[in-house]
This record gives structure tokens, sequence and C-alpha cells, in this order.
């Protein structure tokens, strides 16, 4: 993975904003937007590993004309993306990103894109500007739902039609909401908050070991997210807690599985359909599709050692990485999910027009 890699290659950057940038988790949560003007002052070795293109060509850019042709190009019929824009250069994609904003404009589907920073300093401009009755589709940072809601507003606001609702996206976004609609498929849990006393929580489960997250990220250190004792998971909250600034929402607390290495999968479901990155997506996949109202979320499956397909978590289409999706494959299936709904919709009005008309 990108920032794996990356922190291979820097080494030697040590200090504890450094590790916090380093998380994953903090990159798609903001912080390392918030914290990046730090990060670069305190480690130069952090500016070349993070943006890979000051060592190679720039990222494409748009310019203004091309940023209007894009949205007028724009039928009302196609879902728009919004994607974050380059901390130093807002005509540019940010680098997470500037592939999928790349494959969506290489079949035509028009892309916005605004400054992740403004929007959390209270100002969310969009270039171009959306234009009324767009449906948009948020692909970026992970936000908390409450930004997420202020985000919603920004798009509502300007008349344009946000994919999923604020209730939808804490649905896929915190595990103690999708939990209750999957249990029998995931690894059971404890949701608790962050001042309960663990031990006392889990006394009675019979479980060998513990898997520690909050209601969105386990920790990704190298010391990992289990603990093998009721008393280690006190540990293991306080790195979460040190690692990624806070713990969000509260601590959900799992039996530990064993899982069999390298057979982690991401899929996503869009408008109800499951999308695998080759070939089918599994039954499990199919069935959480029923149960699960949000029009675009990810499923990641894992493999069990007693043979079960088990679900590990939910998380919003929007603020999913694409893990081992190749960028084209994913724009591909937003464009071809975006075409089924308006499909569905002109057949849902011929049926009208035929009640009405008697045609
Ligand atoms: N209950 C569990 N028992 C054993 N291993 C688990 C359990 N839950 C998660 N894992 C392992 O830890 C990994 C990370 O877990 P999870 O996806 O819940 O956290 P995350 O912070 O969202 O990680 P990522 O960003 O990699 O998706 C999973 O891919 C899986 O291999
Ligand atoms: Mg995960």
């Amino acid at each position: 993975m990108r920032l794996h890699s990356t922190s291979a290659a820097i080494g030697a950057a040590d200090d504890l904003y450094t590790q916090q940038w380093l998380q994953p988790a903090n990159r798609k949560n903001g912080f390392a937007s918030k914290h990046r003007l730090l990060h670069l002052r305190s480690a130069d070795r952090c500016l070349l590993a993070y943006r890979p293109h000051s060592l190679h060509p720039p990222p494409t850019t748009i310019g203004k004309r091309e940023l209007r042709h894009d949205s007028q190009e724009a039928t009302g019929r196609q879902v728009q993306l919004l994607f974050p824009s380059h901390p130093f250069d807002k005509s540019a994609a940010d680098d997470a990103y500037v592939d999928e904003f790349e494959a969506a404009r290489a079949i035509g589907i028009g892309c916005h894109l605004f400054s992740f920073e403004d929007f959390q300093a209270g100002d969310f401009k969009p270039r171009p500007a959306l234009r009324a009755h767009e449906h948009v589709l948020y692909r970026g940072w992970m936000l908390s739902p409450e930004s997420f809601s202020v985000l919603h507003d920004a798009i509502s606001t300007r008349g344009g039609f946000p994919m999923t609702t604020t209730a939808q996206y804490r649905l896929c976004h915190y595990l103690p909401s999708w939990y209750p609609l999957c249990v029998e498929f995931t690894p059971s849990t404890v949701v608790v908050p962050r001042d309960a006393d663990f031990a006392t929580a889990v006394a009675g489960k019979n479980w060998s070991k513990f898997f520690v997250k909050d209601y969105v990220k386990s920790l990704t250190t190298a010391q990992g997210s289990s603990a093998s004792s009721p008393e280690e998971i006190a540990t293991v909250v306080s790195l979460i807690e040190r690692f990624r600034g806070a713990v969000e929402g509260g601590v959900c607390i799992r039996e530990f599985e064993r899982l069999v290495p390298e057979t982690e999968e991401r899929y996503f479901v869009l408008n109800g359909k499951a999308y695998s990155r080759e070939g089918a997506a599994p039954p499990l996949v199919d069935t959480i599709s029923k149960r699960i109202d949000s029009p675009f979320y990810s499923v990641d499956a894992v493999l069990a050692e007693d043979g079960r397909l088990r679900l590990i978590e939910l998380g919003d289409g929007q603020v999913s990485d694409r893990k081992r999706w190749p960028a084209a494959r994913f724009i591909s299936m937003l464009a071809e999910g975006q075409q089924q709904v308006f499909a569905a919709r002109r057949k849902k009005q011929d049926a009208a027009n035929i009640g009405r008309f008697g045609l």
C-alpha cells in the first residue's frame, strides 16, 4: 500500500507528528491536511515521500476553460464527482485521488475539485461551481458524520443532490451502526464508551484474544490492534488515541478470529448491486446488499481458517480506499451503476406514462 511503502522510504523521520502523518487513518481523516504544513517544515523528506510528483512530472492540472467545458458537458443525468484538490494547487486533484480523477475525465464523467483545507476552515468552493440539479458523489478523505453533514448541506444549498444522506453515511462508516444488521457474518463485538472498564466489558466472554478499534479504524502501527488479555485492551486504546489524536465515537472490542492471511478482498455495493474487482462478488456480499440501505459502500470480506467467508467491515464508498481496485475499474463501476439508476428511473417513468395515458 502506498503509505506503507512510503513510510519505509523515509525511515529516519521519527517525530510524533511524522508517526501520526504516516497513519493511513489520519490521512483519511484529514489529520494530514491539518498538519501538512507543520510536516513540511519539520520533515522535508516527508515532502518528497508524500508528494511524489515533486520528483516526477507534475500531475495533470485543469485550466478554467477545461473545468467549464467539463461541467457544460455534464448532461445532468450523470453523476458528478467531487474530489479534494492538491493542497498547493487548487486546479489539480490531490495525489491520492489523481488516478480516479483522470480515469473519470477519460470517460467523460464531470469532476469538481475543492480545497479540503478551506472546507475545514468553513469555506466550500468547488471548481467549477456546482450547478443546480447535479448529482454529486464525493470521493475524498474520511469525515466524521458531523463534518459529512456540513458537506452534504453545502452541496444541497448550491442546488446539488448529494449521493448519500448523512444517516446513510453514518450507517456504513460507524461499526456500531451496521453491526446489528450483519451480526452473524462478522466477529462478535462489544461496544463501550472510551472511559469504560474494558476488562469488565468482556468478562464472561470466552474469547481467546481481542481485536480493538474505535468506531472507524484499528491501530495500524507495527504492534497491531490485538490484545491477548482483557487488561491489554486499555493499552491498545491508548495507542489508538495517541496515534490518531482521538478515539472516534467509542471503543469496539471484537472477538479475535483466525483468518487466512492475504485473503481479504474489498467489494463495493452501488445502488444495491455488488461489484467485485474481478469476477463476481460472493453471495455474502449480495446478502449484505439486501440489508444495508445506502447507495454506495464497501464490504471487506476475508476467509476464516474454518472455511467461512467473514465480514470484517463496511465503509462508506465515498471515503473507502480502492485497495487493489485499479482506478479505471473503479470509475467504470461508478459509470455503470449510474446508468442503471437512470435506466430504472426512465422505465418507471415510462410505466407511469403508460398507466396515465393508456399508451
Ligand atoms: N476480529 C478480528 N480478528 C482477527 N483479525 C481481525 C479482526 N478484525 C480485523 N482483523 C484484521 O485486521 C485488519 C484490519 O482490520 P479493520 O479492517 O477492521 O481495521 P481498519 O483500521 O479499517 O484497517 P484497514 O484500513 O486496513 O481496512 C483486517 O484486515 C483483518 O486482517
Ligand atoms: Mg478495514
